[in-house]
């Protein structure tokens, strides 16, 4: 059976992008492969960071997994943290990885932006501890959105590269799967712009618990141009809010884009915000209920799911690590 392996920060509060273009995904994986969905509480330190809130964030984030449709007797979900061996492989990756592949990383020089001196060391090797995560499961697939591409093509460089060095059973190469039907949700502020959990307005993003009345608020709010809504998809050129609101639209509603955009070719945005509404109301309403209802009534039951998640992604990540460490050399 083949391996999936993917993973979010627990960071605050997730959003549609989150979920349209990660865990929506993953949740197709859970009958045909082996599962491994992990919270990257590691990768939530590298900027800074509320320790009071740290192990909320942790829980949270489970909580939406479940929510979203995970299932922990299908598949394991764990935190980064728990198994050790993560840190451990980064440092062994992290001395074959030049420094001149890290300064090619867009994410870093988005969220470093002015003040590239005082980033952290950790949020410059943010992209080692990536593949760490991956590479330490030997996961043949890991389901993520379009901006996670570049640290996914860096796992494999640096896999690749070790792989020559040490021979190539040493590390298996992962193969990034960017799919679904929104894998870059857009902010509703600016369709130029990826909807983010550290865009400064809220109105930019719909989050997974946003009630009924805010996600109205927030599509009401979107931003728009003052055409019609076009038939085709060579016409939504130049129309980044229009292609973003149809995109998610369809994601909604399980229909294409093309589908989606038959139905309101002609009419003005008010039509579709009407009806992306309604359909996020729909499909996030259970999902969100779900979270809270996790959250308010079953801490101990997240916490048994996260130790016994913890306990496999140790079992096999430990094992990996072992004959990493023998292949590179260290003979203890
Ligand atoms: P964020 O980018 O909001 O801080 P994470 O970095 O924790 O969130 O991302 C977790 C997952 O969600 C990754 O697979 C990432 O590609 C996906 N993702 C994040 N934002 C978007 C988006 N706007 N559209 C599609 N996928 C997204
Ligand atoms: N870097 C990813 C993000 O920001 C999160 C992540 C960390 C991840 N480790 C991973 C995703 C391993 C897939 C596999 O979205």
């Amino acid at each position: 059976m083949k391996r999936v392996l993917s993973g979010i920060q627990p960071t605050g509060d997730l959003h549609i992008g989150n979920y349209l273009g990660a865990i929506h995904n993953w949740v197709g994986y859970q009958d045909t492969h082996d599962c491994l969905f992990c919270i990257v509480d590691l990768h939530a330190i590298t900027v800074l960071y509320d320790p009071e809130t740290l192990g909320e964030n942790v829980e949270f984030v489970a909580a939406a997994y479940i929510g979203a449709g995970i299932d922990p007797k299908k598949a394991a979900i764990f935190v980064q943290s728990h198994p050790r061996t993560h840190s451990e492989l980064h440092w062994l990756l992290a001395c074959h990885t030049p420094m001149g592949w890290l300064n090619r990383m867009t994410q870093f020089k988005e969220k470093a932006g002015k003040k590239k001196d005082q980033a952290s060391l950790g949020l410059y090797a943010y992209p080692v501890l990536m593949a760490a995560d991956i590479l330490i499961y030997q996961a043949d697939e890991v389901p993520v959105g379009e901006d996670q591409k570049q640290h996914l093509e860096l796992a494999r460089d640096i896999a690749q590269s070790m792989n020559q060095r040490y021979g190539e059973t040493l590390f298996k190469l992962p193969e990034p799967m960017i799919q679904g039907p929104a894998p870059r949700v857009m902010s509703l502020r600016d369709g130029t712009a990826k909807m983010s959990k550290s865009d400064p307005s809220a109105y930019s993003r719909i989050l997974l618990r946003d009630s009924a009345d805010e996600i109205a608020q927030k599509i009401r709010k979107a931003k728009t141009d003052p055409h019609p809504l076009p038939e085709t998809v060579a016409d939504l050129e130049g129309r980044p809010e229009a292609k973003n609101l149809l995109t998610l639209y369809g994601a909604m509603t399980n229909q294409k884009l093309e589908e989606a955009m038959k139905i309101f070719a002609g009419q003005n945005f008010s039509a579709l915000k009407e009806a992306l509404t309604e359909a996020c109301v729909q499909k996030l309403g259970p999902i969100s209920s779900e979270i809270n209802k996790l959250l308010q009534d079953d801490r101990a039951y997240l916490r048994t799911v996260l130790k016994d998640g913890g306990e496999k992604a140790r079992t096999i990540s430990e094992k990996n690590l072992e004959k990493t460490y023998h292949q590179l050399g260290f003979k203890v």
